[in-house]
């Protein structure tokens, strides 16, 4: 028995639950994963136990010593990785690296532009009820009625037109390929920052699966969770001229002491990511996304933009009658966990939405290929489309547990397994 079950058998119970949920479960959501054993540990660490104001070498509190060697090896495997002149590991989430940004680029009241939320764009993006909104005067690119990509010709044209001081390149549901080249070109033509938020897709960037935007933008900020498989936490990125910038922005500006238990376990995902079986599995990653979205195509379902170029798959299911929330309910009845989403152009509102977001990070962590993804494809189609019809449930319920346990995610132990 462990420690937390013997001291508090309610929260033990709780997290247990969840554990099987997991464990037993179909994990389609595209901003979730499952991290390491490794990662779990360094996350559940004593360094949780120490306060760190500061930078290394230069803290507000002492007995700092392994901390800094741990926030050190974070910050140099981070710039390694992504090919950066400067890393900063402390932003708690990527909604507080954003905001970090932009408080280290743009006074209040400046204008700055960033991806419509219909269209695919995060809050921080500038979602009037948003602390981004809400400091700063955002204006919107989007995509394009007909292909559902990028339209770079309409971003130009509002960033002539607005002049923003900084512009945001990246997305919470895109799933084609970002063209960060064209965004810094834009940036320039205006005299704007570039900052690239690649919550989303970091790994792939990691991986060299999706172009970097390094070489293009000022600054990078990114969570750690996503296709990144680290802990629940972000990071920024940036050019040594705006180091001193955005690490003032982060502490003293918008946080205190750093999570170093967390900045440990970053280190560690980095670490993870610098290997070749982490290219291997994001390679996978994109050709299970693929694999899902065609089976879901020859099942009559509309995938926007017809297609997917990352992790990433949205549905269209407005266009069978359905909304997202109604999909999202119906296969978390089964044990298939994803959420629900706006397309462009949507005529629903975000907490009905009428897509459905999917991703393959988790499902191909737990070591599913594209067999697999044909196979969870067709569960969810057949689910979708017989929703009132008990026998249809309870197969799809037999299939996704059969699936789950010759999968097992890492880092969660079978307890019946072992006899606990
Ligand atoms: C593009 C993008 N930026 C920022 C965030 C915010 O990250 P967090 O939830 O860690 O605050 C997300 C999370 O979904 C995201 O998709």
């Amino acid at each position: 028995m462990g420690a937390l079950e013997q001291t508090d058998p309610e929260v033990a119970a709780i997290i247990h639950k969840e554990e099987e949920r997991q464990r037993l479960g179909l994990e389609i959501i595209a901003s979730e994963n499952l991290t390491s054993a490794a990662v779990l540990e360094a996350v559940g660490s004593v360094l949780t136990n120490k306060y760190a104001e500061g930078y290394p070498g230069k803290r507000y509190y002492g007995g700092c010593q392994y901390v800094d060697e741990v926030e050190e090896l974070a910050r140099s495997r981070a710039c390694e990785l992504f090919g950066a002149e400067h890393a900063n590991v402390q932003p708690h989430s990527g909604a507080e690296a954003n905001m970090a940004t932009y408080s280290a680029l743009m006074k209040v009241g400046d204008t700055a532009m960033g991806m419509n939320l219909s269209d695919g764009g995060h809050l921080t993006h500038g979602l009037e009820v948003n602390f981004s909104a809400r400091l700063y005067n955002f204006v919107h690119y989007g995509v394009d009625r007909e292909r559902e990509l990028i339209d770079y010709d309409q971003m130009r044209e509002t960033a002539k037109r607005e002049r923003p001081a900084v512009i945001i390149a990246g997305a919470t549901t895109y799933s084609r390929i970002i063209d960060f080249e064209v965004c810094g070109q834009i940036a320039d033509e205006v005299g704007a920052y570039l900052v690239a938020d690649i919550a989303h897709i970091a790994g792939l960037v990691a991986a060299g699966v999706h172009p970097s935007p390094v070489p293009h933008a000022h600054v990078v900020t990114s969570t750690t969770h996503k296709t990144l498989r680290g802990p629940r936490s972000a990071f920024i990125l940036c050019r040594e001229e705006l180091a001193e910038r955005i690490d003032k922005a982060v502490f003293p500006g918008t946080q205190g002491g750093p999570h170093m238990h967390v900045i440990a376990a970053k280190a560690v995902c980095f670490g993870e990511a610098m290997k070749p079986e982490f290219t291997e599995y994001q390679k996978r990653v994109v050709e299970n996304a693929q694999a899902l979205a065609e089976e879901l195509q020859a099942q009559g379902w509309r995938i926007v933009s017809g297609g997917t170029d990352n992790h990433l798959v949205l549905v269209d299911v407005g266009a069978r009658g359905l909304s997202g929330s109604k999909a999202q309910k119906a296969l978390d009845a089964v044990g298939i966990y994803a959420n629900k989403n706006t397309i462009p152009f949507d005529e629903r509102p975000p907490y009905i939405g009428s897509g459905l977001r999917l991703g393959t990070p988790g499902l191909t962590t737990r070591g599913m290929g594209p067999e697999e993804m044909r196979s969870i494809g067709g569960i969810i189609a057949r689910v979708l489309e017989n929703r009132e019809d008990e026998k249809v449930q309870t197969e799809a319920r037999r299939r996704v547990r059969e699936l789950a346990e010759a999968y097992p995610a890492p880092g969660i132990t079978d307890r019946a397994a072992v006899g606990a």
